[in-house]
């Protein structure tokens, strides 16, 4: 029996010793055990919340295909949930991770266990918290790599970097979301961006940067993501060009560029040539903000080293694009296009089934105990999302009423001119737990229209559980008649974060293949704090792999374990 078992348990590497092809996917296990840790930056020490006592977190490798299992054990104070973002979860929306939307937060002591399989996915993505703002320090690299065998639809890479861009307070992340919220401000600024956890040297605080260490002649696929929780960064290496290939784990038509653009929760995979002579060359971060809101004006600061530079050697020296350079954005999100080639095909839905416009921005509510008797929120159609304290997807299995209604609105309940410089005579919202359903399979298209109210911003927005297309995008408001004969339904770019322009609007199309809960929401944390967050359901279909399966049985409970229900 013993022998038999032995035999059972290796009979898929001697599959994949004699037939290396057959063998597609694996399972691949990794245990996160949430811990804090004592960390220095900008010579102040703090301790924050981590996944294995690391930032950025641990790189989860698979291929596509693969099967991965994450333990979280919480061992901090704090309730915490993960979130995969970007990977598409069909049919296992319970692993999704945002709290009290698909799943009760892991309670201190408490662990779960994530199941998913990364279906017809590859390329780059992250993982982060998905409660409160703990993905400022909880957060990492998604790497799929592509089934064994099956190339790049680009040259091979000699290696692969990943570059987890991110964002830095001195204080306690969690201390300055809860004041802002008590008081009904804005929260502090960040103090530093990171690359891969590191600022780079400071006035007054010398530090060393991280070093991108490279060797001539040798090209690199970069793996670049922006976990930063507020704000879109542009990305630049004096003296080279990159060759961007794939966003949000979607592949695209290759464009040589020397910015990369990129919002909170996207990911851009580049190559890039050492091909320039032997010496040290500046990586630069610095936030773009277009509008009059304030952002952390700090550049990042990193090091690209050939390999035989003689220590002490001068940096060559880059320029960063205008904080407010929007022109710069648009050249890059112009030529961003899906690969869309016979094995990888843009399937963008040609008819639409629901036509959603969902007006996107800030407003301002009463508020009894805040400093100003107001306070600042957001809200989509004029709801300020409001969190439930079960999660919604339970609540839509087991049918239980009193948790969300499903009359979110496919319009603004009051159209007006949403980019005007005249002001509404009101900034008041509404607030409500209101999702929208679509039937299985159905398709859906949402122009999203940012507002001028108070001051008009860019909204990277996300959407759980799907890849969309980028189909259009414009400045002042839709034209729900001239604009839709310039849409792309041929090779837009396929992601699942998009930026919606200052003043503008983009519009996105998807196919409702996914039963489930599913949040959309901007994906600067500060936005969705105040209520920039809805959620579509999507019914079960008729056919035999179109149901959501019943709950894991180790899915975290909405109480205290003490307090038994
Ligand atoms: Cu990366 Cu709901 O977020």
């Amino acid at each position: 029996m013993r022998e038999m078992v032995c035999l059972v348990r290796a009979m898929p590497v001697l599959v994949a010793f004699i037939f290396p092809a057959l063998v597609q996917s694996a399972v691949q296990h990794y245990n996160f055990t949430v811990v804090m840790k004592n960390t220095t930056k900008l010579c102040s020490t703090k301790s924050i919340v981590t996944i294995n006592g690391k930032f950025p977190g641990p790189t989860l490798y698979a291929r596509e295909d693969d099967n991965v299992l994450v333990r979280v054990t919480n061992q901090v104070q704090y309730n915490i949930t993960i979130h995969w973002h970007g990977v598409r979860q069909l049919r296992t929306g319970w692993y999704d991770g945002p709290a009290y939307i698909t799943q009760c937060p892991i309670q201190p002591g408490q662990d779960f266990v994530y199941n998913f399989t990364l279906t017809r996915q590859r390329g780059t993505l992250l993982w982060h918290a998905h409660i409160s703002w703990l993905r400022a320090t909880v957060n990492g690299a998604i790497v799929i790599l592509p089934k064994r065998g099956v190339p790049y639809p680009f040259p091979k890479p000699d290696k692969e970097k990943v570059i987890v861009l991110g964002e830095w307070w001195k204080a306690d992340v969690e201390a300055v979301v809860k004041q802002a919220t008590q008081f009904g401000l804005p929260p502090n600024l960040s103090d530093a961006h990171t690359i891969n956890g590191r600022t780079g040297p400071v006035t007054n605080c010398p530090s060393h940067g991280f070093t991108l260490h490279v060797e001539s002649g040798k090209t690199y696929l970069l793996r670049i993501i922006n976990a930063a929780v507020n704000d879109q960064l542009f990305f630049k290496i004096a003296g080279h060009n990159f060759t961007v290939v794939e966003a949000d784990a979607s592949y695209t038509k290759p464009f040589v560029t020397d910015t990369i653009f990129t919002g909170p929760g996207q990911t851009t995979n580049a190559l890039l040539t050492a091909d320039k002579g032997i010496g040290k060359y500046l990586i630069a971060i610095s936030p773009f903000m277009d509008t009059i809101v304030p952002v952390d004006n700090a550049t990042g600061i990193g090091f690209l080293r050939y390999k035989g530079t003689v220590a002490f050697s001068p940096t060559a020296l880059t320029n960063t694009p205008a904080i407010n350079a929007t022109a710069v954005t648009n050249t890059f999100l112009d030529r961003i296009r899906s690969l869309n080639s016979n094995k990888y095909p843009a399937n963008v839905p040609l008819t639409v089934d629901h036509s959603l416009m969902f007006v996107i921005g800030v407003g301002i509510n009463p508020c009894a105990t805040c400093v100003n008797g107001t306070k600042t929120v957001a809200a989509i159609n004029n709801v300020s999302f409001v969190m439930p304290t079960t999660n919604l997807l339970q609540a839509h299995y087991y049918n239980i009423g009193g948790v969300f209604t499903d009359d979110f609105p496919a319009n603004p309940p009051t159209p007006f001119n949403y980019t005007g410089s005249a002001q509404p005579s009101n900034f008041q919202t509404t607030n409500g737990t209101r999702l929208y359903r679509l039937a299985y399979n159905s398709t859906v298209q949402i122009v999203l229209q940012g507002t001028t109210i108070i001051a008009p911003e860019s909204h990277p927005t996300h959407l759980h559980g799907f890849n969309f297309y980028a189909v259009g995008k414009g400045l002042g408001n839709f034209d729900p008649n001239k604009d839709p004969e310039k849409f792309n339904l041929f090779d837009p770019v396929e992601r699942n974060t998009i930026g919606v322009p200052t003043g503008g609007w983009t519009a996105i199309r998807f196919r409702a293949d996914n039963p489930g809960v599913w949040f959309l929401h901007c994906h600067l944390e500060v936005h969705t704090t105040w209520g920039l967050k809805m959620a579509f359901v999507v019914d079960n279909g008729e056919g035999p792999n179109e149901s959501l399966p019943p709950p894991p049985s180790d899915l975290p409970k909405c109480y205290i374990q003490s307090n038994k229900l």
